[in-house]
């Protein structure tokens, strides 16, 4: 079980990281981010992760860079007090990585993948609601819902409508029973993605409140920037990408709607305090997908906070 970092240098051009520097990698994971960025210049990196395993795994990196990783758990939506009760109040580079790492969705036991079956927990702390609490206790429209707006399912209201069938017969427990469930009453396109893909998608962004920690992730780390700091994530979905996307030009003094006059809404408004690295989303190259096929939907986009260190222009 490994976990192979997703644009890894194409993060790492963004983040540029310097010698001296205070760097936050905000989604630790496997720690291939914080392994590059300490082994790029003699910076200092501070890593967060909620999941207490990812955490664990860290202290042999920590090992290997003496006194230049520092390991944090918790939620990277409160960083500013997390990193404020160590005594770190500025940053010069902060890299949020979304969603979860492959250690998550390849352990049976954390319930994130209906290919194994295992218990419906889909939680990345092990605390609060899991995805089979929430299974046997939404109402049937909530489950709905949930299922439409998180997860872009169509036939979110049949697929409610079986789980409150079913559960009257037994609890939902596990992975397997959940996706068998979905799989009666979703029929299988020729995309040849699992039916029960998108339930489950719903289901984990709902345990985690993954839309929420993003937007306090984003806002904590603009606060976070010193001048010429920069601000990567990298994003999986949709979902993500749209307010990764928003976020970014707000800040950037980009207008959220194109105009007729400004097609592609790059007037300045006002005083901006932040300039966008990229112009676009950047995507993984072919010879990465080819590699490591879960690169194949990531989302790379990156500011820095003005002004810009010197020889540096904005795209
Ligand atoms: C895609 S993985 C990161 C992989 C990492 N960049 C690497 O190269 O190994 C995402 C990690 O972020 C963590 N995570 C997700 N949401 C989080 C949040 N709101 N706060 C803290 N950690 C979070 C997950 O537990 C998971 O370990």
């Amino acid at each position: 079980m490994n976990h192979t970092p997703v644009m890894l240098a194409e993060v790492l051009h963004h983040l540029a990281p310097r010698d001296g520097d205070t760097v936050l990698d905000a989604t630790f994971g496997g720690g291939g981010y914080s392994a590059a960025i300490l082994a790029a210049s003699h910076c200092t990196v501070w890593a967060i992760d909620r999941d207490p395993d990812a955490i664990a795994r860290g202290a042999a990196l920590a090992a290997r860079f003496p006194g230049r990783l520092q390991l944090v758990q918790g939620c990277f939506g409160d960083m500013v007090n997390l990193l404020a009760a160590r005594d770190v109040t500025a940053l010069d580079a902060i890299v949020l990585d979304l969603g979860v790492s492959s250690f998550q969705i390849d352990d049976a036991g954390r319930g994130f993948s209906f290919r194994a079956d295992g218990p419906l927990d889909m939680r990345m702390a092990a605390s609060g609601p899991s995805a089979s609490d929430l299974v046997n206790a939404l109402g049937e429209s909530e489950l709905a819902d949930t299922l439409y707006q998180l997860g872009e399912e169509r036939l979110s209201r049949r697929i409610a409508k079986a789980i409150v069938t079913a559960r009257k017969e037994a609890p939902i427990t596990t992975t397997v029973q959940l996706a068998a469930i979905i799989r009666r009453v979703v029929p299988a396109d020729r995309s040849g993605i699992d039916p029960a893909t998108r339930s489950f998608q719903a289901l984990r962004i709902r345990v985690n409140d993954e839309l929420g920690e993003i937007v306090r992730g984003l806002e904590a780390a603009a606060r976070l920037l010193s001048p010429g700091g920069r601000l990567v994530v990298v994003s999986f979905h949709s979902l993500e990408d749209r307010l990764v996307k928003r976020f970014m030009q707000e800040a950037a003094g980009r207008a959220p709607a194109p105009s007729r006059h400004d097609p592609a809404g790059l007037t300045a408004r006002g005083e901006a305090g932040f300039a966008l690295l990229t112009r676009s989303a950047e995507r993984p190259g072919e010879a990465e997908i080819q590699i490591n096929p879960r690169a194949r939907s990531a989302r790379l986009r990156a500011l820095a906070r003005l002004p810009l260190r010197r020889f540096e222009a904005a795209p």
